[in-house]
């Protein structure tokens, strides 16, 4: 099992040591523009809890190649690279420009944000055009708000990742996904 923190929850370049003490880093998730994110407020405290509603805030995947990557790669802990579009072409280009980076040992699929208007379309063409366009492993990050998600169709070697408060009803109480999707993969 591999301890690793939730996109956009921790910047490993201001605090260098939490991330080392990971087994991977995440990074926040990167757009093929650049975005501002929501108006404020974009966090709130409620009883139980916060809520957030950041709007995937980001410098944008030029400036992430150029910028932020070669200095993640000089942490010493392994770098996921969270990636988020709003059609399929984007999820398939930002991995693409992933492939061939040293610093990135495995893309995560955003595929589950809510907190912005456009729906991308359904998993399944996202994961089948993220896999064609990369070598790197996948891991697919679900939640109630992604759409269409047993479609992900006849897609191998792409791992499965829960994030937030999905419930799956044949789940394990650790998160294993134990039915069955129309894919060939392994879930975590
Ligand atoms: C400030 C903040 C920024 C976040 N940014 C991202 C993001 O860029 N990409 C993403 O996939 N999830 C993002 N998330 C969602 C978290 O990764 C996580 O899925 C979410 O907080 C649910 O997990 P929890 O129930 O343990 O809080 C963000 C959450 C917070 C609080």
């Amino acid at each position: 099992m591999k301890l690793l923190n939730a996109s956009g929850c921790l910047d490993a370049l201001t605090a260098p040591e939490v991330a080392r003490s990971l087994d991977v880093f995440v990074t926040k998730t990167v757009t093929p523009l650049p975005r501002e994110g929501n108006a404020p407020a974009r966090i709130a405290e409620v009883e139980h809890g916060m809520l957030n509603s950041i709007g995937l805030a980001n410098p944008g995947i030029d400036r992430f190649l150029a910028h932020t990557l070669p200095q993640l790669g000089e942490l010493g802990v392994p770098v996921w690279v969270s990636v988020g579009g709003f059609a399929v072409a984007d999820y398939a280009d930002l991995c693409d420009r992933l492939d061939d980076r040293p610093e990135v040992e495995a893309i995560e699929l955003n595929v589950s944000c809510p907190n912005v208007d456009d729906v991308p379309a359904s998993v399944g063409e996202i994961v089948t055009a993220a896999r064609a366009a990369t070598r790197k492993p996948l891991y697919t990050k679900l939640s109630p708000a992604t759409a269409d998600i047993g479609s992900a169709g006849p897609t191998t070697g792409v791992t499965f990742g829960v994030g937030g408060s999905l419930t799956l009803t044949d789940a394990t109480t650790d998160g294993v996904y134990t039915g069955s999707f129309a894919v060939d993969a392994d879930y975590q």
